[in-house]
């Protein structure tokens, strides 16, 4: 099993399959963002070598992310060798959601257990803006695809103070009926972003405070959970899970580690450098993979993040899938 100087076991893979999305969330991409070509980022072949090393030194979820994941041809064949790798249990992917209402079944079949759905506002023409792209109601309709399809489904919404942090009733009524959990995101700081971080980020603990005076309940978490703190209601049919990077300790219960759609290894979301795997990969070089890996993880900090101001060298979140 993967562990760190301090003490921290990873079971998480988080891979990055491309960087490119055709949605420009404004918190993320840049406006004019043409990343580097499809042939720079990993192919599957590379991608199989990458699952086989990570499962044979325990992990045993890996999700998907981009970019977009879903912009890739072979998606649905990343998922199958993912979901057919001994030791790999869990399948997931994190993804803007415009494809689910035609490919979720699919994906489904190829064995994938769980997608996360980006979701800023329930308001058609504010998701417009936010995203630029107006596919709320196609997103929704995928989202019932995919909870049909035996697919565990969560919805991402980043806090951003003028678009949806006073919006709280709307998303919970939504959730009385709705079987998915929604989890707040506070707004990440990135190199691409200082000013629409300092004119948006909002804390998530007014929000935590109203769900417990609401009688929402703690859930315990689990081991390969990702990061939020989740809740739960007798009266809704959804949960809400709250990602707090800013809270004290966060860094501590961290699970995961990342690869980068250009093959680099990163021990943090906001590590310097990635370090690089792709020689081994290209050589389909389980072994040396794994030796790889096992060194690097000695240099894990025990927090990049919560320096004031620093950004690592992260551009925007699609660099490197969240
Ligand atoms: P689950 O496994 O379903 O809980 O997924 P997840 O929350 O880890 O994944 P997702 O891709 O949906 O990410 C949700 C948000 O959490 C994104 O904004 C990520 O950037 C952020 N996030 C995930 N892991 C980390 C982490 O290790 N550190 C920080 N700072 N943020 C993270
Ligand atoms: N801060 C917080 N979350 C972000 N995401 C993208 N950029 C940021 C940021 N700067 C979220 C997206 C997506 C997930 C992978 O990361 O909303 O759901
Ligand atoms: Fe695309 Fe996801 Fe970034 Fe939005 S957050 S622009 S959907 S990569």
């Amino acid at each position: 099993m993967l562990e760190d100087s301090y003490g921290r076991r990873f079971h998480y893979l988080r891979l990055s399959i491309t960087e490119a999305c055709n949605f420009r969330c404004q918190y993320c991409l840049p406006d004019g963002y043409d990343g580097p070509p499809n042939s720079a980022f990993l192919q599957l072949s590379e991608i199989q070598t990458l699952i086989t090393a990570f499962a044979q030194m325990g992990t045993s979820k890996v999700r998907i992310t981009g970019g977009e994941p879903s912009l890739r041809r072979d998606f649905s064949d990343v998922i199958y060798h993912a979901a057919n790798t001994p030791g790999i249990r869990r399948v997931a992917t994190t993804t803007h959601g415009a494809r689910l209402y035609k490919d979720a079944i699919r994906w489904a079949d190829a064995g994938l257990d769980q997608v996360n759905v980006s979701i800023d506002s329930l308001d058609p023409n504010q998701f417009a803006s936010i995203t630029g792209q107006d596919k709320l109601q196609q997103i929704l309709k995928g989202i019932d695809t995919a909870v049909g399809a035996g697919i565990k489904v969560k919805i991402n919404t980043v806090l951003l103070q003028d678009f949806n942090a006073n919006r709280l009733t709307r998303f919970l009524n939504w959730l009385k009926d709705t079987p998915v959990t929604l989890r707040f995101i506070e707004l990440m700081e990135t190199g691409d972003h200082h000013d629409f971080f300092s004119r948006q980020h909002v804390s998530g603990e007014p929000i935590r405070q109203r769900l417990i005076n609401e009688g929402w309940q703690p859930l315990l978490r689990a081991k390969d959970a990702g990061p939020a703190q989740e809740f739960f209601h007798p009266d809704y049919a959804g949960q809400i899970g709250l990602i707090m990077p800013y809270s004290k300790d966060f860094c501590k219960s961290c699970n995961r580690l990342r690869v980068a759609a250009n093959g680099k290894l990163h021990l943090c979301l906001f590590s310097e450098q990635g370090l690089e795997l792709r020689p081994y990969l290209s050589q389909g070089d389980v072994e040396g993979v794994k030796q790889f890996i096992t060194e690097s993880l000695a240099d894990k900090k025990v927090s990049h993040f919560l320096q004031e101001g620093h950004t690592g060298a992260t551009k925007h979140l699609a660099m490197l899938g969240g």
